[in-house]
């Protein structure tokens, strides 16, 4: 009997011994390529509360919308944290587990190219030392979120080898890509040149449509009078559309330990107001379309990174840095409807590719992970559709991706609408009498719609050029609603 259980022991032994030998590599070192989405940390308030103690003369020096010195802290622990996530991973201590399959330092650059080696762990080191053909940094063109940009490759990329250029700085620089608000369909796509009145458009009808907005209405109302006398500029002043900026505000002074107002410390008030900073991000990409439009051009770039790794080209690591508004609707165009609540200064959202024990870039899987709290875990981010597991292979992420994807030119012509469409080779016979009737009518009906959305565009924009003269001197950005009132 002593014989049989010790063989059994041995076997079990091996067993282990071989699937610990085959997993270690397998679970961790095949990763191909890493998209990280994060919001900007912390910053000063854009829209002040009135009254309010912290002033731009006396804490805010920078002004307002800008990263303080808390939120460059929070973007470089970010970066030592993608750093050791991606980047050391592989270190002195892991050699043991990969035997021989670890490659010492220097020969892990190796060419990225097809017919590369998946299991090789060489591929997990996306973040060891900064490449400029192998990593990528797009920002929006805000100062918040390029300030983040380099904070975050400060803690991630300080020069190593080679790379150290002054004696006694651990810092180098690294290119942070932009393009102007006005032609970023990607971080910024509401500010793209044209696109306000289709934004404004989708906003109107997902508001209409909206039973909980009708709801809240009515159950909010009495909140919303007392509010817009203690935190707003009087009666009327705070609604529906525009109270997530007093939500922001207090977002921002209690990061920083700053103390608020009495009023925000009444318990009903704080209860009601996560109630309407939730009700304010559920509606920010309640429809499909507003998801596509918020995120699409996104979603686009992240997934051609990753087929374009899976096909064994391209960058290993591309890093995007946003906003509140850009995670939000990637969320929710993930599928996460319960992460419409505010995103955390820093909040990263984490594309991985991983190639399958199975073998080829074509197999490749998806984890993703949202890191919201420093101080925790990353959660993981399932996607509807996706099985049960974690891992979800990229084919079928892009397939349910599909409807939300579009490229910019896509985004463009959608942002047209129909206007898109006017040729202007059409030859039309004006022999009969009802054709020239029927023309007439066809050309006079968009007039009048035109005329009528032009009277409101500018009766809008009159109004929202009103609203930005009120503190003109200040960088402005009305990120989360296209129509406030
Ligand atoms: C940077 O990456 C490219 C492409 O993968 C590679 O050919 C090159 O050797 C790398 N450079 C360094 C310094 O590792
Ligand atoms: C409006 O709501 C109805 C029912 O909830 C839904 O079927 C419809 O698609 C919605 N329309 C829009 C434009 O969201
Ligand atoms: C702000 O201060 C002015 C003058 O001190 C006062 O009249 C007003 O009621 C205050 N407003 C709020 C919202 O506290
Ligand atoms: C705010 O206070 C908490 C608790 O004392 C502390 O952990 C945190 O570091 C403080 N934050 C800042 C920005 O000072
Ligand atoms: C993210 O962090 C914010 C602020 O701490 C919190 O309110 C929110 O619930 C968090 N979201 C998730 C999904 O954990
Ligand atoms: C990768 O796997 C796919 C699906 O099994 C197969 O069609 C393709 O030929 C494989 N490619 C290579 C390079 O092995």
């Amino acid at each position: 009997a002593a014989h049989r259980f010790s063989l059994v022991s041995v076997t079990r032994l091996v067993t282990a011994l071989l699937l610990l030998h085959l997993r270690a590599p397998l679970g961790d070192c095949r990763l191909l390529h890493v998209g990280l989405v994060f919001r900007h940390g912390h910053r000063s308030p854009i829209h002040p509360l009135p009254n309010d103690t912290y002033t731009v003369a006396n804490t805010w020096r920078d002004g307002l919308g800008q990263l303080t010195n808390i939120g460059k802290r929070n973007q470089f622990e970010l970066g030592k944290f993608i750093r050791k996530r991606y980047g050391e991973f592989l270190g002195s201590s892991s050699t043991a587990v990969y035997g021989g399959f670890y490659a010492p330092f220097h020969t892990q650059h190796a060419p990225f190219s097809a017919g590369v080696d998946l299991a090789s762990p060489v591929n997990c080191k996306v973040g060891e030392a900064y490449n400029s053909s192998e990593h990528r940094v797009r920002s929006s063109d805000i100062d918040r979120t390029l300030m983040s940009a380099q904070a975050c490759l400060a803690g991630l990329f300080p020069p190593t080898g080679d790379q150290v250029w002054q004696a006694g700085l651990s810092w180098q620089p690294i290119p942070v890509h932009t393009v102007a608000s006005s032609a970023d369909p990607m971080l910024l796509p509401s500010d793209f040149e044209g696109c306000r009145q289709r934004f404004v458009q989708l906003t109107t009808e997902a508001r209409r449509n909206s039973s909980e907005r009708r709801r809240l209405e009515v159950e909010m109302a009495g909140f919303l009078r007392r509010l817009s006398a203690e935190a707003g500029s009087g009666r009327g002043s705070i609604t529906l559309n525009n109270v997530y900026k007093v939500i922001d505000t207090l977002m921002v002074l209690r990061t920083a330990n700053l103390s608020l107002p009495a009023w925000a410390l009444v318990p009903d008030t704080q209860l009601r107001l996560r109630q309407l900073g939730r009700f304010s991000w559920s509606e920010f990409a309640s429809t499909a379309e507003l998801r596509q439009m918020r995120s699409g051009v996104l979603i686009d770039d992240l997934l051609s990174g990753m087929e374009d790794a899976a096909a064994g080209r391209g960058r290993r690591l591309m890093i995007y840095s946003g906003h509140d508004v850009t995670l939000v609707p990637l969320l929710a165009a993930l599928g996460n409807k319960d992460y419409s609540v505010w995103p955390n200064y820093a909040a990263c959202l984490m594309f991985e590719l991983h190639a399958t024990a199975a073998g080829n870039g074509s197999l490749a899987e998806v984890k993703i992970f949202y890191r919201n709290d420093s101080q925790a875990e990353p959660l993981p981010i399932r996607v509807p559709g996706c099985g049960s597991g974690l891992a979800c292979p990229l084919h079928r992420l892009a397939a349910l991706l599909a409807g939300c994807r579009l490229s910019p030119g896509q985004f463009r012509s959608l942002c047209l609408g129909d206007s898109g469409h006017d040729g202007t080779g059409q030859a039309v016979s004006l022999d009969s009498t009802i054709t020239r009737i029927l023309i007439a009518v066809a050309v006079a009906l968009p007039s009048v719609i035109l005329l009528l959305a032009a009277v409101h565009f500018f009766w809008l924009r009159s109004w929202l050029g009103r609203r930005r003269d009120e503190s003109p001197t200040v960088a402005y950005h009305s990120l989360l609603s296209e129509v406030e009132n």
